[in-house]
């Protein structure tokens, strides 16, 4: 019994042990994976003895998941080997969790934090609060049973204990920053608590869920566009201001190879001056998302190498209490998002047979001086 959107949260949190065997008995079924295409061809070289990434790093590195995606052997042996982190990639979103009835579940989510635990993996809690994601029971609550605010903070209280002592971190909120830099979102959550008001409550009341996870704020463009930058800086300042207990911020980094070179590591240092954690938080390098259409598939492949070097370098060159994670949005391409949108692209540092490319080269590299 996962609770619901109009019980709070005073129900106790399963064990470890207990989400442990509900994720063995969880069966997800089988997943019909396509053979590996033809390695991209690459003009760079990998070499042939690439340590993996996460015994190379002083810090986390991290990949997104999906629960369904473990079921490949290949896949679940890359991560064993190459990453010290897991983002479940879109199971503890609300989409995920909350039923139409307003109550819980948690099975995908448990079995992503079961293989965590299994393969001493920190887990990245992601996402609490996203104005992309306004659940149908929370757009049709009842509230002559309870108030929107009390259902808001019993999904925070939920979720976030759940999982207390198993995350080392949550997104909290995701994206509160409007497309063009001008202000924040607009969601459901701004109209019915407060502009700001409903982001400080999350933090809040995750605080309250978990009291040693650090709470961060994620959000992205924040190395294209310097005025959504400075919004996002504003409002973590903000948050520092009215005691709300922000103790991360996160950039996403879905960025294309052709970005300008210093870009990203100007981004880092801007964020990184407000003293707190930093996490490289999804990190891909789409080729088919470059403006520069004049550029060959080669050259756009070792613009990418080069991209992943700048992201490693400017994220290593951080003092270590800072360095919180640096995750990438899927190890392999064939698992990355942005194959959805282009199936042409290649964004991840390792091909579809999960043999490292040339940026993974380029992040070991980086990792290791
Ligand atoms: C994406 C996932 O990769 C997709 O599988 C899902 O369908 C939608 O969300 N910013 C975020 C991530 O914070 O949660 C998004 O992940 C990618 C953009």
């Amino acid at each position: 019994m996962g609770g619901s959107l109009y019980s709070s949260p005073a129900t106790p949190r399963s064990t470890g042990e207990e989400i442990s065997r509900r994720a063995v008995l969880t069966s997800a079924g089988a997943l019909a994976l396509s053979a590996c295409g033809p390695r991209d061809a690459q003009s760079q070289s990998v070499p042939a003895d690439l340590p993996p990434l996460k015994t190379v790093a002083p810090f986390r590195v991290g990949s997104c998941v999906q629960a369904l995606r473990l079921d490949d052997p290949a896949l679940a042996d890359l991560l064993a080997r190459e990453v010290s982190q897991l983002t479940p990639e879109w199971e503890m979103k609300m989409e995920y969790i909350v039923q139409p009835d307003g109550s819980f579940r948690f099975d995908a989510p448990d079995r992503i934090a079961a293989f965590a635990r299994a393969h001493g993996m920190g887990l990245l809690g992601h996402t609490l609060v996203w104005y992309a994601q306004a659940p149908p029971a929370f757009e049709q609550l009842d509230e002559t049973r309870i108030r929107f605010a009390d259902a808001y903070r019993n999904y925070i209280h939920a979720v976030a204990g759940r999982y207390r002592g198993q995350v080392v971190g949550w997104d909290v909120v995701n994206e509160a920053v409007a497309e063009d830099g001008a202000g924040w979102r607009d969601s459901l959550w701004a109209r019915k608590l407060g502009a700001f008001e409903h982001i400080a409550l999350a933090y809040r009341t995750a605080r309250e869920a978990d009291p040693q996870a650090t709470l961060l704020l994620n959000d992205y463009n924040l190395e294209y566009m310097p005025a959504k930058r400075a919004t996002f800086l504003k409002l973590a300042e903000r948050l520092l201001a009215s005691g709300a207990p922000l103790t991360g911020l996160g950039t996403q980094m879905h960025v294309a190879a052709d970005i300008a070179p210093g870009k990203i590591t100007q981004m880092i240092h801007e964020l990184a001056s407000l003293g707190l954690p930093i996490h490289v938080s999804e990190l891909d390098v789409s080729l088919t998302r470059s403006d520069n259409k004049l550029l060959s598939r080669g050259e756009l492949q070792r613009r990418q190498t080069a991209v992943y070097a700048e992201a490693a370098e400017a994220f290593m060159s951080l003092p270590q209490r800072q360095r919180f994670a640096f995750t990438l949005w899927g190890l392999r391409d064939r698992d990355s998002w942005l194959k959805k949108e282009n199936a042409g692209d290649a964004p991840a540092p390792f091909d579809d047979a999960g043999r490292p490319k040339a940026g993974a080269a380029a992040l070991v590299e980086a990792f290791r001086t």
